[in-house]
Order: C-alpha cells, then structure tokens, then sequence
C-alpha cells in the first residue's frame, strides 16, 4: 500500500502492450486487448480507493485508426462491452465515465453506448474516469485552435485576451486540472501524441510491463517513484 498523502489528483496513463502481452502466448491481438480491460477494471478501482480524482487512460488514439480494420472492429465493439458491463460497478463505486477525442469518428454505436455511460454516471461524486478515445494532442489543439478563431470572428474573444488559461478552455480537457503523473506501460519511451499541452509539468513514470500485467503493485511502485520527486516548475527551491 502506498502512502497515502500526496497521491497525485490526476493520474494519465498510455496503456500499451497488449499485443505483445498476446503474442508471447501465440494468441491474437485481440486476446491481449481483452485482457488489457481486466487491467483497466483494476486500476480504476484502485484509484477510487486512493482518492485519486482524476484518472484518464488513453485508450484509442487518432492515429490507430490507421490500423487493420478488423482490429479497429474489435476494440470498437470492445469498448461497447466493456461500457454495458461496467456501468453497474462504476455506479456502485461512484465513479464518474468522461471521455476525451474526436468522438465524431466513432461507429455510431459504440459513440451511442458511451454517451449513455457518460449520462448514466454523470450525477457520481467520486473519482472521474476520463477515457481518451479518438484523442490526438495535436488534433486537439487544432479543434481549439479552430474554435478559437470562430469565437474571434463572432467577436465572443478578443485576440489580445487570448492567452494560455484561455486556450485551456477550448481543449477537451477544459476545466481539469493538468495530470501531475503521466505511467507509460510497455516500454517505449515516448508520449505518442497524447496530452501535449497538459502534460507540460507532468511526471513521467515509464515502465516495461506490459498493461495487461499492470497490477496494483505496480501502480503503487509508479506513485512511490512519484512522491520522490521534487516539482520545482521552473522555480528553485528555498533551502
Ligand atoms: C495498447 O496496446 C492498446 C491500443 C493502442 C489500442 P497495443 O495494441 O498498442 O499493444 P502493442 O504495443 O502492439 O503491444
Ligand atoms: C499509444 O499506443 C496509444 C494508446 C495507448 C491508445 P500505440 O501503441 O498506438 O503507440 P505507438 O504507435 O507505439 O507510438
Ligand atoms: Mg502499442
């Protein structure tokens, strides 16, 4: 059990290795991704009962939709199970569903049951369950960008009142605070186009395990590494 004082408000994590988690058993993608939900049911339990408030887990990004359209198929229709299924618990356990991308792109379905989610544990008090789905930073900073401009043009802003709280309002995540850890699972070192406007003062905890294997332990080891650390945010501390 990790300490419990400053446990961060906003955890994010990229979950990765779902594949590869498959394929070290001689199994199908598909079978990783399925094992990658047991994960996240942990992980989002975990961290209701850690009091974090926060927690979005970046689950599709703009850019897998680049990937073979069966497995595109796949996690859609995952997505849809795993929503139906959870509702329940996550009612149970006040956790509020929130997501984040260009929900557009969705099949009409899976956008459907999602939104039901999103209104059906919209009144929780507890931790908010923020899924990054059809999310790009880069996107997202260009759909702010493009609101921004419109909002210019109906004289709504004004160009010289646009400044960086500002802009924070036009991004999906408008009105969260930044995440203060970022957890990479499954080894690469890098963000893969997600929060890059939030996650300019962000810790970052990279690990090799593999997310269908990331475990509480695992989560607490990542806390630890967090509460080690001195966030100095530019400033220097006074000794
Ligand atoms: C993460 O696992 C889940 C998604 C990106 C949808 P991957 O599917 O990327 O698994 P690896 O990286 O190929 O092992
Ligand atoms: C990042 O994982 C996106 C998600 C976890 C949803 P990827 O597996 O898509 O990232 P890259 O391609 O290795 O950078
Ligand atoms: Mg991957």
């Amino acid at each position: 059990m990790t300490e419990q004082k400053n446990i961060p408000g906003h955890i994010a994590i990229i979950l990765d290795g779902n594949g590869r988690w498959a394929k070290k058993r001689g199994r199908p993608r598909s079978f990783g991704h399925r094992a990658g939900t047991d994960a996240t049911r942990r992980i989002v339990q975990y961290c209701g009962e850690l009091g974090v408030r926060i927690l979005t887990i970046y689950v599709f990004s703009s850019e897998n939709w680049r990937r073979p359209p069966l497995e595109v198929t796949m996690l859609m229709r995952l997505l849809i199970e795993m929503v139906r299924r959870e509702i329940r618990e996550l009612n149970k356990n006040n956790v509020r569903l929130n997501a984040i991308g260009d929900l557009s792109l969705l099949p009409g379905k899976t956008r459907e049951v999602l939104e039901e989610g999103i209104r059906n544990t919209s009144a929780n008090t507890g931790l908010v369950l923020n899924l990054a789905i059809s999310y790009g930073g880069r996107a997202e900073i260009v759909s702010a960008v493009q609101s921004i401009v419109r909002d210019c043009l109906k004289a709504k802003v004004k160009p010289a009142n646009i400044n960086e709280e500002l802009v924070g309002q036009y991004l999906y995540t408008a009105g969260m605070p930044d995440p203060d850890l970022l957890i990479r699972t499954g080894g690469d070192l890098r963000i893969s186009n997600f929060l890059l406007w939030q996650c300019a003062y962000t810790e970052f905890y990279f690990t090799p395990v593999l997310w269908p294997d990331f475990d509480r332990s695992h989560l607490d080891e990542a806390i630890d590494s967090f509460q080690r650390r001195e966030r100095r945010f530019g400033k220097i501390m006074e000794s």
